[in-house]
């Protein structure tokens, strides 16, 4: 069992804790919002997240886990200070490092002993050493405290974070101390122990890896995004979810993350491509794929938006249903959302638009109040001129195409994530578009 505190209960930073929680660790979450540790400490989540707010709730009750506004005891008491706080994406492109920065002051004059500091949010290559010269200058006066940085990133997605922290595929951990790396390891021996591959490195690589994760897939998705445009040039008879098959079916591609749609959103692709797009130019290493691959998935986004449009004839009068806000299923998560971009452009456009989300809503509301938010989809559809469905969520995958086309006033269906069958739906009376499947 080893003493661990970790600063910030965003995502990565509650999903680490409770989850290190779980693996039998001592672990107390700091946080300076204190309406947020109120929040944590009556077991209410922050973020939808499934399976949180029950793992959460055990190790809490098992007395492993606990928060606190109080950085210098959490960090006093432990022997692993973990990072987690967010990195936002600044106006350049480049990361903002205001926050890690920040906690790395807050941390030094608390330091005793030997402690290990690990970076757990993305950050560019170079901040681990960075970060550690600024907590030397920040350690008390004649203070004797020894420690390492450690980098070690994090994979996890949304909506699937518990399952993908307890069943990564790799764990990344980079530091110039050997003694360092292998305590970060240690931590992870469950892991270890269902035989998880470990890729220990140095500070500036395991950094980089993070990027270059993250821009590899995002690389595959609008790679599939631009061969889906190819598709419908060619003509309506080609299908681009039967090219991602074969495609994928070579082992050296790989099938996932070969789902043609909307392009990519959320909060790490698109902030991460820009980070890598803007460090790798001050290194003088330019990266204009990754340049190539935003273009792709900003021009993506208006390639289905158009899609809409384009069925809907002179928007004076037209309603559009909208399935889906979040930028993904299984989180309430509207950053970077596609659902989110047809919402606002849609009503500037002068549509009136009726939108359902099975999670996201209270979130959107706020965020876009101009939208008309329903109880279900069928609500949503009911009298609409076209019905969009944005994100995935299982629930619109059995929707009774037979009652919406009774109840909306007129039949058409642009399926953003390839989830129907054209013929079936077709043969229903919709006028059907998916993407990357033609028009006919
Ligand atoms: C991603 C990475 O997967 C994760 O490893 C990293 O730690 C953080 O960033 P996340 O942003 O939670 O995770 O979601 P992910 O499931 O990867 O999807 C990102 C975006 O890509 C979503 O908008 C999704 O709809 C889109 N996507 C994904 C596609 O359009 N096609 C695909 O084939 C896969």
């Amino acid at each position: 069992m080893s003493k661990i505190c970790v600063i910030g209960t965003g995502y990565v930073g509650l999903v680490t804790g409770a989850c290190f929680a779980d693996f039998g660790h001592q672990v107390t979450c700091v946080d300076s919002n204190p309406e947020r540790l109120d929040q944590l400490r009556r077991l209410h989540m922050p973020f939808y997240e499934p399976g949180m707010e029950e793992l959460v709730a055990k190790n809490v009750r098992q007395g492993r886990l606990s928060f606190t506004g109080d950085l210098g005891r959490a960090v006093r008491e432990t022997d692993f200070v973990f990072i987690a706080v967010g990195t936002p994406q600044g106006r350049s492109g480049a990361t903002d490092l205001g926050f890690v920065f920040t906690v790395a002051k807050q941390i030094a004059p608390h330091l005793t002993g030997y402690k290990v500091i690990v970076q757990k949010s993305t950050v560019p290559p170079g901040t681990g050493r960075k970060l550690a010269e600024l907590v030397r200058q920040h350690l008390k006066r004649g203070s004797k405290a020894r420690f390492d940085v450690v980098s070690n990133p994090e994979f996890l997605r949304e909506g699937a974070a518990v399952d993908t922290f307890m069943h990564t595929d790799r764990i990344v951990i980079g530091a110039d101390s050997q003694k360092a790396l292998k305590a970060v390891a240690g931590l992870y021996r469950p892991l270890y122990l269902i035989e998880t591959p470990m890729v220990l490195t140095n500070l500036e690589t395991s950094e980089l890896i993070k990027y270059a994760a993250n821009n590899a897939l995002a690389t595959k998705i609008s790679f599939i995004n631009e061969m889906s445009r190819v598709c419908e040039a060619i003509g309506p008879h080609v299908d681009v979810n039967v090219v991602a098959k074969a495609v994928g079916l070579d082992k050296r591609i790989g099938s996932k993350f070969l789902h043609a749609g909307p392009g990519f959103g959320g909060s790490c692709f698109p902030k991460d491509c820009a980070s890598l797009l803007h460090f790798s130019k001050q290194f003088g290493a330019p990266t204009p794929l990754t340049g190539a691959v935003m273009k792709v998935n900003r021009d993506q986004r208006r390639f289905v938006y158009d899609k809409i449009l384009a069925g809907l004839g002179s928007p004076r009068g037209k309603t559009v249903a909208l399935l889906g806000l979040a930028f993904k299923p299984n989180t309430d998560d509207l950053r970077e959302s596609v659902g989110m971009d047809f919402g606002r452009w849609l009503l500037r456009a002068g549509i009136k638009v009726k939108a359902y989300d099975p999670i996201a809503m209270p979130g959107a509301q706020q965020e876009l109040p101009g939208l008309t938010y329903c109880p279900d989809a069928y609500t949503a559809a009911r009298g609409a001129d076209v019905l969009v469905v944005v994100t995935e969520w299982n629930q619109f995958r059995e929707l009774d195409l037979g009652k919406l086309k009774r109840i909306m006033r007129r039949p058409a269906i642009v399926d953003c994530r390839n989830i129907y069958d054209p013929r079936t739906v077709r043969e229903i009376g919709f006028r059907y578009q998916g993407v990357g499947r033609g028009e006919a």
